[in-house]
């Protein structure tokens, strides 16, 4: 055995708060409510369901992962979030349509008890919403004020010994890096100066750094990925990741290349469409915001092939994603892949899938997982990207002289090493020959 790392115990009621109360927060919220009261099973979430293997495969040690690491239980987590709207948690998830009614009334009251505070935005950054539940404040430093004075009365309100932070809002424009991100004073005297190039997420994610946080961005937009928020993190010991929940399509695009790459399976081209009748299919449909998705959803494909090492298999790929705005399918996507593949002597063949998936279903438990996995992490003191959390995003932070790791198994050995690591456990590297020595 080596060295465990000394890992804080998860005593007390930890506080996940969510910025936005849409589709997925609200999804995710009364999924652990259900969850709790024993009316369902929380499918898909690796902290609730997953085993990790330990030592040799002849140890037929196993156990689940939320045996294995001291990690907060679904009983001791309390919700709160922001929104734009000041519809209460219940009446959120009935817009939001995703979940059947009759869960819903279910577990009314406890949804019904989350109201949003009211929230931190500029429709400069999502052009396609309005809503009254909006902060007011002489500057963007004040906001950040409002929010941490919100996240301070939040913890005390629920006796919360922990916290965390997850950005579950709207798809913002696409920005690029600035020099107001470039280190926490500039940063900061951008604040002061209300500068543009900070959207209300980096308010937030700011706010939750500032006060050691750990914090999590759901979606694609610049958000925490900056080297002010790093220089922040590293300050207050705040564990960060993101970017943008590696749901339907990506995930499948994620699980189906790896395994073309492995048999080194050439691709010419890889076209995606999707239709998406939710509120963030309609935030999508505004070019600018469209365009945050389509970088985030783009990089994976590049990094998973390495056509600077395979150039007859994957030079040149035309790598398209279209998402369309379809209200008739609410948040039942349906997604088509149509991939161009060349085999033995360049003979050309096709894959097609048609993926009927529920995006917020997807979502939700990555965001319980990714806010269980990020206390840990501060327990154990591991802040700053935690790059062991890139299974669960489409665009994984990382740090600035590495690529991004995108294929799912590599990223889910990953998270499991690490998992091993900090209990002091043996890393599991598969060679397996002291079998047949
Ligand atoms: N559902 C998925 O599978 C999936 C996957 C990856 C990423 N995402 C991203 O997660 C985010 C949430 O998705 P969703 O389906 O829940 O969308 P949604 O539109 O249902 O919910 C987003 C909510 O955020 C609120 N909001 C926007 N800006 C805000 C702000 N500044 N402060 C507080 N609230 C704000 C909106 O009012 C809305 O209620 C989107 O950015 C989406 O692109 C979703």
């Amino acid at each position: 055995m080596k060295q465990a790392l000394e890992i804080a115990p998860a005593q007390g009621t930890l506080g996940i708060l969510l910025v936005g109360l849409g589709a997925v927060s609200t999804t995710t919220i009364a999924g652990v409510i259900a969850i709790r009261k024993g009316l369902a099973k929380p499918i898909g979430s690796l902290t609730q369901m997953g085993t990790i293997r330990l030592g040799k495969r002849t140890d037929g040690r196993s156990p689940k992962i939320d045996e294995f690491v001291p990690l907060a239980r679904l009983d001791d987590v309390v919700f709160g979030g922001w929104d734009i709207f000041e519809e209460d948690c219940y009446a959120a998830a009935c817009t939001a349509g995703v979940l059947e009614r009759s869960l819903l009334d279910s577990i009314r009251p406890e949804l019904e008890a989350i109201k949003p505070m009211p929230a931190v935005f500029d429709q400069r950054y999502v052009k396609r919403l309005s809503g009254p539940n909006v902060k007011k404040g002489k500057n963007k430093k004040a906001l950040a004020d409002q929010l941490i004075a919100d996240i301070r009365n939040f913890k005390q309100k629920h006796h919360c010994s922990r916290l965390v932070m997850i950005w579950c809002g709207s798809t913002e424009v696409f920005m690029k890096e600035g020099p107001v991100h470039q280190s926490l004073a500039a940063f900061e005297n951008g604040l002061e100066l209300s500068d543009d190039s900070i959207p209300s997420s980096m308010i937030y994610a700011y706010a939750a750094l500032k006060e050691g946080l750990p914090f999590a961005n759901a979606a694609p937009n610049l958000t925490a990925d900056i080297p002010a928020m790093l220089e922040l993190a590293a300050q207050t010991k705040a564990p960060l990741a993101g970017n943008d929940m590696k749901t339907g399509q990506t995930l499948i695009k994620t699980i189906i290349a790896p395994g073309l790459k492995a048999r080194l399976i050439g691709v010419r081209g890889w076209y995606s469409t999707n239709i998406l009748g939710n509120r963030d299919g309609e935030v999508l449909d505004d070019p600018e915001s469209f365009k945050t998705k389509e970088e985030s959803k783009k990089s994976a494909l590049e990094y998973i092939f390495q056509p600077h090492l395979y150039p007859d298999l994957y030079n040149d790929l035309s790598h398209v994603v279209r998402i369309n705005y379809y209200p008739p399918r609410g948040d039942n996507k349906e997604g088509w892949d149509n991939i161009d593949i060349v085999g033995w002597l360049g003979y050309p063949m096709q894959l097609k899938i048609n993926f009927l998936c529920r995006d917020s279903i997807l979502a939700a438990p990555i965001v319980i997982d990714s806010a269980l996995f990020l206390d840990l992490a501060k327990r154990a003191g591991m802040s700053g990207i935690q790059e062991w959390l890139s299974f669960y995003f489409k665009a994984p932070m990382h740090a600035r002289d590495l690529y991004p790791e995108h294929d799912l198994f590599i990223q889910l050995m990953k998270l499991k090493n690490t998992l091993r690591y900090m209990q002091g456990e043996e890393m599991i590297t598969h060679l397996g020959r002291e079998y047949y020595d």
